[in-house]
Order: C-alpha cells, then sequence, then structure tokens
C-alpha cells in the first residue's frame, strides 16, 4: 500500500531525527556509553512502535509535533530491551539489526549500561516534553511504565520466556509470554497515541484491543520468520529459537496451526477497528504489514 510505505518513511525519518536530538552525541563523555546506545539504536531497525504511536494519533487527530518524543521514547525502551535480550546471560546472541550485538561490538557491563540508560532517558524526554499538557504526560509515563514492568509487562514476560525455555510449554504459558514479552509495549505504544490525541475512553478500549491483537500477532509472526527466513533478511541469527528450544508459537502448535492463529488474531483486530468512527485505512494496513512482512 503506497499511503503505508510513505507513512512508514516519514516516520523513520522523523523518528530518528528526534531521536538523535535527544540522545548525547557519541563525543559525549563516557564516549564508550553513548557510542554504545548509537550503536544500537542507529541500525535499521523497523521502527514498528513508534509508527504504530503515530499512526493512532494521527487517526484520532493529533499532531506529528505533539506524537514524536513519545514516539521516539518508546523505540528508546525497545531498543533497550533489545539489548538486554541479547546478553549471553538471557538469548546470547551476536548479531542484531544486521550487526554486532552491543556486549560483542561493546562489551557486557557496556551494554547493560547503555539499555540501563535508554531506560531513563525515555522517561525523561517524556517528562520533559513540553508540547504535551502535564496531566498527558503523566498518563503516557503511567502506560509505559506499566507496558515495560511488571507484573504484566515487558520485563515479567522476558523473566517467563527465560523460564520457559528448554521445557515444554502450554499454548496458555506462551499466550502469557508472548503478550507480556512483545504485545504489553505494542499496545502502550497504540494507547500513548491515543492518550495524546485525548480520545474518549470507549475509542481507547477499542485501540487497546486493536493492538493487543496485534502484539500478539507481531510476536507470532516473529516465531514463524525465526523458521522460515534467512539470518541475511533478518539481521539477527535465523533458528536460535529451536536451537535454544525456546516456548514460541511454533513450538507448541506448529507452523500450520501457528499461521492460522495469526490470521484469525488479524481479523480480530480488524473487528475492533470497525468499531471506531474514523477513517482507520492506516491501521488495518499496520495490521496487513504484521502479516505480511518478511524481517
Ligand atoms: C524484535 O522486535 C523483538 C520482538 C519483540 C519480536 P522488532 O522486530 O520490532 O525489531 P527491530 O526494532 O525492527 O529491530
Ligand atoms: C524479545 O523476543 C522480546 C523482547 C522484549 C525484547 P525475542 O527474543 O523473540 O526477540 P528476538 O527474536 O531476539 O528479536
Ligand atoms: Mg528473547
Ligand atoms: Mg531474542
Ligand atoms: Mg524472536
Amino acid at each position: 500500500m503506497q499511503r503505508l510505505d510513505e507513512f512508514l518513511t516519514t516516520v523513520c525519518r522523523d523518528v530518528d531525527q528526534r531521536l538523535d536530538e535527544l540522545i548525547p552525541s557519541a563525543s559525549t563523555r563516557p564516549r564508550r556509553l553513548h557510542e554504545a546506545i548509537r550503536w544500537s539504536l542507529f541500525a535499521g531497525g523497523k521502527r514498528f512502535r513508534p509508527a504504530l504511536l503515530i499512526a493512532v494519533g494521527e487517526t484520532l487527530g493529533a499532531t506529528r509535533d505533539r506524537l514524536l518524543t513519545s514516539a521516539a521514547a518508546i523505540e528508546m525502551i525497545h531498543t533497550y530491551s533489545l539489548i538486554h535480550d541479547d546478553l549471553p546471560s538471557m538469548d546470547d546472541d551476536d548479531l542484531r539489526r544486521g550487526r554486532a550485538t552491543c556486549h560483542v561490538q561493546f562489551d557486557e557491563a557496556t551494554a547493560i549500561l547503555a539499555g540501563d540508560v535508554l531506560q531513563t532517558l525515555a522517561f525523561k524526554a517524556i517528562a520533559d516534553d513540553v508540547v504535551l499538557e502535564p496531566d498527558v504526560r503523566i498518563g503516557l509515563i503511567l502506560t509505559i511504565s506499566s507496558a515495560a514492568g511488571t507484573p504484566v509487562g515487558m520485563v515479567s514476560g522476558q523473566q517467563l520466556d527465560i523460564e520457559a525455555e528448554g521445557r515444554d510449554a502450554s499454548v496458555d504459558e506462551i499466550l502469557a509470554i508472548h503478550s507480556q514479552k512483545t504485545g504489553a509495549m505494542i499496545t502502550a505504544a497504540a494507547v500513548s497515541g491515543a492518550l495524546i490525541a485525548g480520545t474518549k475512553s470507549s475509542e481507547v478500549e477499542s485501540i487497546q484491543s486493536y493492538a493487543q491483537g496485534l502484539g500478539l500477532l507481531f510476536q507470532i509472526t516473529d516465531d514463524l520468520l525465526d523458521i522460515t527466513q534467512e539470518t541475511a533478511v533478518l539481521g539477527k541469527t535465523a533458528g536460535k529459537d529451536v536451537s535454544s528450544r525456546k516456548a514460541t508459537f511454533p513450538s507448541v502448535l506448529g507452523i500450520e496451526r501457528s499461521r492460522e492463529m495469526a490470521a484469525e488474531l488479524r481479523s480480530e483486530s480488524g473487528e475492533a477497528l470497525r468499531r471506531i468512527d474514523r477513517d482507520t485505512e492506516l491501521l488495518n494496513a499496520l495490521l496487513e504489514y504484521v502479516v505480511a512482512r518478511s524481517r
């Protein structure tokens, strides 16, 4: 879809510019820390969570100017989660976004600290975002910190993911892992866009249901791509889930049933969009993009 391609191109450009403004330059001391942050952040990530936040916000009437800092903040937290996810004590990966992982390029201590500080910079950026009213900033901090943390957030999901490694898991367990480690932050991105637009609560609920399906769908696709796609396209090592005996949708349900599940989630999320009385073409296109993505 041409409109989506154009939208994603402008999002990547605008978000990268805002990130560059918000992150200390590579020559700021301690240099190694800032070089490491920039190494992982400016490495060609898809910027899906910022795109979702901006797509929801613009669909509901917010200007991009109001959305950009929060979109950049969400990307900082996401990149922190990837840096820590790749550590030897977690998934132990050496390739990310087509280049060496942070701990391989720098060292483990620097990678841990780069992740830590991306998280604090993200919340500082939102607290400091003068184009937003103070109560909107507090709402964003609450929404995003809950989604990034525990008991139903990215960190708790990562803990469950690690605990499930190497043993059989049930469908309910996989649903809990995926909706926490990945779904929560994707839902928070969408809800943040709605908060910035000042949307009424019935619409926020529909956006939330749309994004919950989308988030789960995003991780199912990630699991499928780990099996079906090549390392060169993924920019991260293919086949790692099987060799690490990760609890994934394909490992529990098989590839075919996982694909069916993705199709079901896609149509449920599409249903949720029909409850919103706006032009939801872009949000629908994002659903399609996640189902059909090749990396
Ligand atoms: C990878 O996220 C980790 C998951 C939650 C599946 P992305 O697929 O969005 O990775 P980047 O940001 O494009 O590198
Ligand atoms: C990571 O899930 C989810 C995060 C919260 C970072 P994965 O471990 O499947 O992500 P990849 O495949 O390494 O990108
Ligand atoms: Mg992981
Ligand atoms: Mg991983
Ligand atoms: Mg994966």
